[in-house]
């Protein structure tokens, strides 16, 4: 299976224009990457899903959040099927920052993931906590388990990706802006693999151009998904060729 780098754009950029921009010049930039080791999938906002999904080719395109719920009275939410409607192959679940939000419980992460694999769109399950770097791995794999348990309850056989995010290493937010140490994300990417077999564990957290060879060089480690770094199209660049 190929590595995955998910470009997670959170709430940027302000304008459609910008959208477009940033979205071609990582296609343009693709160009030379050998894209048979590695996939590339841009989240952007719901909003501009047309616009980046007319602007790239070889990457493929995602969306940051899903609807637990299928049609209806849903003020605002949007379902997988209509996201399926638009092209879109990946989908985000139960980031650190919508657990935060509320209506992303681990009950309600497990129909998210549910609804998107009904669609054919893989989930990205995001799994990590806590502010401070200073839990033991062994409080760190109790939570995860827990949230891979609950997440995934009832789903076998298809193709999920889980996302370890430890909420401190988040660039922005409440995070520190300091990236996990490559060997504490392994450790980390090794236990989720023993819980979810067969799933593909990507890191996320302040990974960049410079540090992202670290993580790839992981064994367990198999792409990343990333933030503030995916907005800077040579940035993004440099964390896909390191994993290619
Ligand atoms: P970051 O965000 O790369 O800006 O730390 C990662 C994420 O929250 O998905």
């Amino acid at each position: 299976m190929r590595n995955l780098v998910v470009a997670n754009w959170k709430l940027n950029p302000e304008t459609l224009e910008d959208a477009r921009r940033i979205a071609s010049k990582i296609e343009q930039g693709l160009l030379s990457i050998n894209r048979s080791e590695v996939e590339t999938v841009i989240c952007p906002p719901f909003i501009f899903l047309p616009a980046v999904s007319a602007a790239i080719h070889f990457a493929k395109l995602g969306a940051q959040n899903v609807s637990r719920y299928d049609k209806g009275a849903f003020t605002g939410e949007i379902s997988a099927r209509q996201l399926k409607h638009l092209g879109v192959e990946y989908v985000i679940v139960g980031h650190s920052e919508r657990r935060r939000m509320g209506g992303a419980d681990d009950a309600a992460v497990n129909q998210k993931i549910k609804r998107s694999l009904a669609e054919h769109l893989v989930p990205i399950l995001c799994v990590g906590f806590g502010t401070q770097k200073s839990h033991s791995t062994a409080q760190i794999k109790n939570i995860i388990r827990n949230q891979i348990k609950k997440g995934l309850k009832g789903v076998r056989g298809l193709r999920v990706v889980i996302a370890y995010e430890p909420v401190w290493a988040i660039s922005r937010g409440l995070g520190t802006g300091k990236a996990a140490t490559p060997q504490h994300a392994e450790e980390i990417a090794q236990f989720i693999k023993k819980i979810a077999k067969g799933s593909q564990v990507l890191y996320g957290g302040s990974v960049d151009g410079k540090n992202a060879a670290g993580f790839a060089a992981q064994k367990n480690i198999a792409g990343s998904l990333v933030g503030a770094a995916s907005l800077v199209p040579n940035e993004f660049l440099n964390i896909i060729k390191a994993f290619s």
